[in-house]
């Protein structure tokens, strides 16, 4: 089989244009929070762990417990709102260790973040139970997770509050989704983004699908708009946008810092319009074939297993985890040559060691390969060929 390595221009994230509002055909119908009464449409999903925070009307002293195996913008929500935070540590499973937050579950814990990591809804009735027990409030991270049904129900159906994550699923540069089951403060209306910053988001999406080649009939208006852009910016093209690549990781960085006003803004239209008119029969089919397509081709391969090889039925995962047994040089090489993957290699700093804890372990070892809608079979295929050439070098 010929192997193509050349660098390859396949896209991170689902593309905007009028693709995405074709016709569903025979797909399969999954939950989807957009759907869920109450609904808010926040800036993006850290905005919405803020505000979901800010309607628990927590006071300085209680303390939210976030999984060990996290990214930072699930964290400093929690530092910005001046709360105490502890973390706890995870099974193999990804749901949070009961044992270990029977025992050591700080007692002035007032909140437990539980995330459906990679989008594969986690039965967490147990956890729901613990916290009734316990008078604790359980925030449900459904960043990785818009879409599914579990053993436990419909994802975002047990949380005291729910979050998600607009550019995870649908092509949209930002916006996030909060639920609040019982504000114990009440919803302030979210300020309107200003004419600016909403022409600067139209023409955002209009650059990527004209990248990506997907403006379709779009192109008769968009192109006049994107030249004239150009012609604004001094005729030099936009860089596609890189990932940052700092050695280590600082909680003071743009990372990690939370801009409080921005999350007390509304999404922008192009945002809101990308979440409720995308179809989602394709979304959710397309994820779902390449995860599969990605569990065959990575099976029993040397120095790789995929972390969870069965696609839960009723899902739509947002990327595909695979365990690699030496992944740093990997992971680099992956990202160099352009492949769609992350790592949340990015921990907090401080999170401890902990009995039995599969969280630290993941951040190292699983690399989480994108699966969106918008990548091809050719662009998937050279996401495998990639890997498998540079885990055997
Ligand atoms: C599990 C999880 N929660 C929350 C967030 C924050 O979402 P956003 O990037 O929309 O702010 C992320 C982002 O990567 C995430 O992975």
């Amino acid at each position: 089989m010929h192997v193509d390595l050349t660098p390859r221009l396949a896209p991170r994230h689902p593309v905007p244009g009028p693709h995405n509002r074709q016709v569903d055909t025979q797909a399969q119908a999954l939950p989807c929070l957009l759907d869920r009464p109450g609904a808010l449409l926040t800036s993006s999903g850290r905005a919405a762990i803020l505000l979901g925070l800010e309607r628990l009307a927590l006071t300085p002293d209680q303390r939210v417990l976030v999984p060990s195996y996290h990214c930072p913008t699930m964290v400093s929500p929690v530092l910005t709102l001046g709360h105490q935070l502890g973390f706890y540590p995870i099974d193999a499973d990804g749901r949070p260790n009961l044992a270990w937050l029977e025992q050591h579950a700080p007692a002035d814990t007032r909140v437990l973040c539980v995330a459906h990591f990679f989008g594969l809804p986690l039965d967490l009735r147990d956890v729901r139970a613990w916290c009734q027990r316990r008078g604790v409030l359980m925030l449900e991270d459904c960043a990785h997770a818009m879409f599914g049904q579990g053993e436990g129900g419909a994802v975002g159906a047990l949380g005291d509050v729910v979050i998600a994550s607009l550019p995870k699923f649908f092509a949209a540069q930002d916006g996030g989704l909060l639920l609040v089951r019982q504000p114990a403060r009440p919803v302030a209306p979210l300020s309107p983004v200003g004419l600016k910053g909403q022409l600067k988001a139209l023409l955002d999406n209009l650059e990527i699908s004209a990248r990506y080649g997907q403006l379709g009939h779009w192109r008769l208006w968009a192109r006049p708009l994107l030249a004239l852009k150009q012609l604004l910016r001094g005729g030099s093209a936009p860089a596609p946008s890189a990932a940052p690549q700092a050695a280590q990781f600082d909680p003071a960085s743009d990372y990690a810092r939370i801009d409080v006003a921005l999350c007390h803004r509304a999404p922008t239209r192009a945002a809101t319009r990308a979440a409720l008119q995308t179809s989602r029969g394709r979304v959710v089919a397309r994820r779902q074939q390449h995860y599969r397509a990605l569990a065959e081709a990575l099976a029993n391969q040397a120095g790789m297993h995929p972390l969870f090889p069965a696609l839960p039925q009723h899902s739509a995962p947002y990327v595909f985890p695979l365990w690699v047994d030496k992944p740093d040089a990997v992971y680099q090489a992956l990202r160099a040559c352009g492949v769609p993957v992350s790592r949340w290699d990015w921990l907090w700093p401080g999170v401890p060691d902990l009995a039995g804890d599969q969280g630290k372990i993941w951040s190292r070892h699983v690399l989480q390969l994108h699966c969106h809608q918008d990548m091809s079979d050719q662009d998937r295929n050279w996401v495998i060929d990639s890997l498998l050439t540079y885990c055997k070098s």
